[in-house]
């Protein structure tokens, strides 16, 4: 078993497939990881498992890797349903988890958005240029940047979660630029398919902050670094140049504007 322990987790899934769902009795969703650069050993660190549970989860690999081993695998503790509201994060961590919120409603609206969406009309392509806007100037400038610039710097940034996090900012920077090209050429098939692509890469991005990688980091930050996090977070947004107000208040118009039209439809 310890010689699987330093290698990644793809090829460990790879060669023993049915690890992946073993990994996702434990809310762990290595499978769908697009990276997939993580080591085993690391795997199990980073989640916070009772101990119980990681002895349980570490038997249960090692039966997929040797089934013929004979291998006591301890009774399943009942893990509870959402690991999130079980985080206490220290203040500035709170306050990036507090700003996914805003990110989730933007999420969350996009298969509506996509609905409605009609390119040719200058409306449907000011949807998405504020969409965009959202993107650029909230997720990215006024959060993505104070997690790289910032928290990030205060860990190894060579490590393999710190190397996932930013190859999935990377990822959404770039479909957001496949966007802005197919908007130029009202391409709404690519606009639209880009926009799934984004919900679904940000929905895993926010989870594992969430609930991997901020508890992690809140774990290792002594209480000097948390108050100097804090203040460097705050000076930061001053110097953002923008207030978020505007992006919760383009968020609440369309979440007015969906809402009305699945009453007209008879949807609610
Ligand atoms: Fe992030
Ligand atoms: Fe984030």
């Amino acid at each position: 078993m310890d010689e699987y322990l330093n290698k990644g987790i793809k090829e460990i899934i790879t060669e023993f497939p049915q690890i992946e769902s073993v990994l996702n009795d434990y809310d762990i969703g290595c499978g769908p990881c697009t990276v997939g650069i993580c080591l085993l050993k690391d795997i199990v660190a980073i989640h916070r498992l009772s101990a119980n549970q990681e002895q349980e989860l570490m038997a249960r690999i090692d039966k997929a890797i040797h089934p013929d081993k004979d291998i006591k695998i301890l009774t399943k503790e009942k893990r509870t349903e959402s690991k999130a509201t079980e985080f206490k994060y220290s203040p500035p961590i709170k306050k990036l988890v507090d700003e996914h919120v805003l990110i989730k409603r933007w999420i969350a609206l996009i298969p509506e958005v996509i609905i409605d969406l009609d390119v040719e009309s200058e409306q449907g392509r000011q949807l998405i240029r504020d969409g965009v806007d959202m993107i650029r100037s909230y997720a990215d400038k006024f959060h993505h940047a104070k997690e790289e610039e910032i928290l990030f710097k205060y860990f190894d940034e060579n490590s393999d979660i710190l190397k996932v996090m930013h190859e999935d900012h990377t990822q959404a920077r770039g479909l957001v630029k496949v966007m802005l090209d197919a908007l130029e050429r009202r391409d709404q098939k690519t606009i639209s398919e880009n926009l799934m692509a984004y919900r679904e890469l940000l929905t895993e991005h926010i989870r594992k902050e969430d609930e991997i990688l901020y508890p992690w980091m809140d774990n290792q930050l002594s209480t000097r670094q948390v108050g100097e996090l804090f203040a460097k977070f705050a000076e930061a947004d001053q110097q953002m140049g923008f207030s978020p107000d505007k992006y919760e208040h383009f968020i609440d118009q369309l979440e007015i504007k969906f809402e009305k039209r699945r009453i007209e439809d008879g949807r609610i």
